[in-house]
């Protein structure tokens, strides 16, 4: 593993360098010592209930194929082909009993292995042993309450240990009513430039910008009942291992501001707190992240994202809108609509995030 760059954090005043933000071998080290290292979010299980269904993703710049094999399992493998290397699945989701490469035709089942090499006898003169060919697997994969992860590392802790005292704030997100969530539409993806850290520690825990950055979405009341003159209230909780959450009282609205949501969160609320229990009484959590690149929220937008790193300077978000799976149709039409309307890639608060983040921690090699 390689050293830390030296006069990075200040512990003693609180203080980290704007270098963490743009150079080259910082992102370089990152990627070696974090991307490679921890349990990173694939997907959610309900975006491929049925065998063959895949998607396509990556861990750090790694691309990684997600899919669900003929016997119901689901497995994720370097979306690299043996042969070559070439980039063998190049769609965003879909459903396939096998995947052929573009390249010489090498295919694939959804467990992963290779079953059909073109001119195998003239070109490997029966030579080739198929079985050692087949897709690389990640070294460890593991869900919790159907949030599907994987690691590069075989020696990475299990993934409950990984996620530690966080799995009761992922279930106010994700396990707050009987049959958990799932995934409306596809996938939202685009590109800001700016590093990968910038929108994950956003939403981990500053809820300080929230009420300048999105003042104008505030005002014109698309802020889910917070008051233009607060300062954004709540807490901020953290754990070992840099995930964390920004909490609201146990009574306080975030809720999208439209009636019937109001009114199925209304009608909800009983069973929420029973599953969620004592601690439910004390804080309510409304957007957090699972390090390093993991974040979701649940106040004006119910959206989970990933902040993939391209480069010091560059993070590709892939987002995406959940429900109830028990919602109403209605309740889950008017949440997908609002998630969209406020953190889509047009949405007005995603807007005010992005204006914001190319420019911010762009000055480097100071402390102020
Ligand atoms: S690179 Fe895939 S078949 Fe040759
Ligand atoms: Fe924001």
């Amino acid at each position: 593993m390689a050293e830390a760059p030296e006069g990075l954090v200040d512990a003693e005043r609180g203080l980290v360098s704007r270098r963490i933000f743009v150079e080259p071998d910082i992102y370089r080290q990152e990627m070696e010592n974090i991307f490679a290292r921890c349990w990173l979010f694939l997907c959610h299980e309900s975006q491929i209930p049925r065998p063959g269904d895949f998607i396509t993703t990556s861990m750090g710049e790694d691309p990684v194929l997600v899919v669900r094999d003929d016997g119901g399992r689901v497995n994720a493998f370097l979306n690299v082909c043996r042969h070559r290397g070439n980039r063998l699945c190049r769609a965003e989701d879909g459903n396939a009993s096998s995947f052929t490469c573009s390249y010489h035709g090498w295919s694939y089942g959804n467990d992963g292995k290779l079953v059909a090499v073109p001119n195998l006898e003239d070109a490997y003169y029966r030579e080739l042993e198929q079985g050692r060919w087949g897709l690389m697997p990640v070294a460890q994969m593991d869900s919790y309450k159907g949030l599907v992860f994987a690691t590069f590392d075989p020696s990475a802790p299990p993934l409950v240990d990984y996620l530690g005292e966080m799995t009761w704030y992922l279930d106010n997100f994700f396990d707050r009513c009987e049959g958990g969530i799932e995934v409306v539409g596809g996938v939202h993806r685009w590109n800001i430039g700016c590093n990968w850290k910038f929108p994950s520690e956003s939403f981990g825990g500053d809820n300080y910008h929230t009420m300048w950055t999105h003042l104008s979405a505030i005002r014109v009341g698309i802020g889910a009942g917070v008051s233009p003159a607060s300062t954004g209230g709540g807490n901020v909780v953290s754990s070992a291992g840099g995930h964390g959450f920004q909490t609201i009282g146990p009574s306080d609205v975030k809720d999208p501001p439209v009636p019937e949501i109001l009114e199925y969160e209304a009608f909800i609320l009983p069973e929420v707190k029973k599953r969620l229990g004592p601690r439910r009484e004390l804080l309510n959590p409304i957007v957090g992240t699972i390090f390093p690149n993991f974040s979701m929220l649940r106040a004006t937008s119910h959206t989970f994202r990933v902040w993939q790193p391209r480069g010091p300077e560059q993070v590709e978000v892939q987002a995406y809108v959940f429900v109830d799976a028990n919602a109403p149709e209605h309740v889950k039409e008017a949440t997908r609509l609002m998630s969209i309307r406020s953190f889509g890639p047009a949405g007005t608060f995603e807007q005010d995030d992005m204006d914001n983040a190319p420019a911010a921690g762009r000055c480097p090699g100071t402390w102020s």
